[in-house]
C-alpha cells in the first residue's frame, strides 16, 4: 500500500516509516519540521534502503494536503503530526486545539476528496483518565484533565463521526502507552527538545551527564515501591503496531489500546536501566506531579486477538536501545 505518514520525520512516526518499509509498503512522508528535524527521513533510508517522498508541510493547510494526495495514489493515511506536550497544553490551548484538530479534519476531509479509505490515528491512553488499571477498549472515557487529552478524544470522536457517515471508511484509533526506546541501529530516536518531559529520555540525559540528577515526582503513591506505575513499550513494537492495524482493517472504527500489559515503576526503570547499562543514574524523590496519576498499563488482549500482535521487546532492550540512541547523538 501507498502510505501517507504525518508526523513522519517525529519519535514514533519516523520508527513506523521504517516498520512499514520493511513490511514491504510505500511510505509518502510529510513533516513541518516543527519538532523534528529533515536528517531523520534520511536515516530511514539509510535504515531501510528505501527512497521516501518527504513534503515539508504543515498538515492543518488543506491545500498542501491536498496536492500530495493528488500527486500520490494513497491508499492510508497514519496520522502522527500534533502537538504533545501536557503542560504546554495548558499553557498554550489555542495552538494545540488548532494544530492537533484542524490537521485531523484536514486530512479525514481529504480523504474524502481522494477516496482513501484507510485512517490510522494516534490516540492516547490519556483518554482514559483516572479510569481503574487495567485499561481497556471497552470503557467509558473520563473528561480529559488538559487541553492535550481533550484533543486526543475530541480526534477520536470526529472520526467515529466521520466514518458513521460513511460506510467505506476504516478508522483505527490506537491508544499509546509510554513509548521508549529507539530502532536498534542507533540512527533514529527521541530526541526531545529543551528538558525532557517523559522518564525515559530524561534518564538518558541524567546517565550522559547533560541533566545533573533524575527528579522522581511522588515515593508516596499505593504502588509496588511509591513511584508511579507506567506501561512502557518499545517503539518498534509501537511501529510494528501500526503496520498489523493497516494490515487488519476492515470498514468501522477499530479501537485498540497498543502497550504491554505490564506495568513498571519509576524505580524499576531507572534499576534495569543502570543494570542494562552499566551506568548510574543519580535521583531524588520530590513531590508528586499535579495531574500525574498512580498507576496507567493497558489491557493489551484486544490487539493480540484481533491483530495478532503483541509487543516483543522488554523493558532491557527498551533501555539498552534508549541509551545507545543518547550517545549516538553530539
Ligand atoms: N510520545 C508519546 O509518549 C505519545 C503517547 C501517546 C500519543 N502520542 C501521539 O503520537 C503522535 C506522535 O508523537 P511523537 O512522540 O512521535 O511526537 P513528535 O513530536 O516526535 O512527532 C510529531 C511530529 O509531527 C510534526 N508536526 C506537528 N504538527 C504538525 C503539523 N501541523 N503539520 C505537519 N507536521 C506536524 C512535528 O514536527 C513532529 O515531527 C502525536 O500525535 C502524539 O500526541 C505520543
Amino acid at each position: 500500500m501507498n502510505i501517507l505518514v504525518t508526523g513522519g520525520a517525529g519519535f514514533i512516526g519516523s520508527h513506523t516509516c521504517v516498520a512499514l518499509l520493511e513490511a514491504g509498503h510505500t511510505v509518502i512522508a510529510v513533516d513541518n519540521l516543527s519538532n523534528s528535524k529533515a536528517e531523520t527521513i534520511d536515516r530511514i533510508k539509510q535504515i531501510t534502503g528505501h527512497d521516501v517522498p518527504f513534503y515539508q508541510v504543515d498538515v492543518t493547510v488543506a491545500t498542501a494536503v491536498e496536492q500530495i494526495m493528488a500527486n500520490h495514489s494513497i491508499d492510508g493515511i497514519i496520522h502522527f503530526a500534533g502537538f504533545k506536550a501536557v503542560g504546554e497544553s495548558v499553557a498554550k490551548p489555542l495552538v494545540y486545539y488548532y494544530n492537533n484538530l484542524v490537521s485531523t479534519m484536514v486530512l479525514a476531509m481529504a480523504c474524502q476528496k481522494y477516496s482513501v479509505n484507510r485512517f490510522v490515528f494516534s490516540s492516547s491512553a490519556t483518554v482514559y483518565g483516572e479510569n481503574e488499571v487495567p485499561f481497556i477498549e471497552t470503557m467509558d472515557l473520563l473528561p480529559a484533565t488538559n487541553p492535550y487529552g481533550a484533543t486526543k478524544a475530541m480526534s477520536e470522536r470526529i472520526l467515529t463521526d466521520a466514518a458513521g457517515a460513511n460506510p467505506k471508511l476504516s478508522v483505527a484509533l490506537l491508544r499509546y502507552f509510554n513509548p521508549v526506546g529507539a530502532h536498534e541501529s542507533g540512527l533514529i530516536g527521541e530526541a526531545p527538545t529543551g528538558v525532557p518531559n517523559n522518564l525515559m529520555p530524561y534518564v538518558t540525559q541524567v546517565a550522559k551527564g547533560k541533566l545533573e540528577k533524575l527528579r522522581v515526582f511522588g515515593g508516596d503513591y499505593p504502588t509496588v515501591d511509591g513511584t508511579g506505575v507506567r506501561d512502557y513499550i518499545h517503539v518498534m513494537d509501537l511501529a510494528e503496531g501500526h503496520v498489523a492495524a493497516l494490515n487488519h482493517l476492515t470498514a468501522g472504527v477499530h479501537i485498540y489500546n497498543l502497550g504491554t500489559g505490564q506495568g513498571t515503576s519509576v524505580l524499576q526503570l531507572v534499576k534495569t536501566f543502570a543494570e542494562v547499562n552499566g551506568i548510574d543514574v543519580p535521583y531524588v524523590i520530590v513531590d508528586r506531579r499535579p495531574g500525574d496519576i498512580a498507576e496507567c498499563y493497558a489491557d493489551a488482549s484486544k490487539a493480540r486477538r484481533e491483530l495478532n500482535w503483541a509487543a516483543r521487546r522488554g523493558l532491557a532492550e527498551m533501555c539498552r536501545d534508549a541509551w545507545r540512541f543518547e550517545k549516538s547523538m553530539v
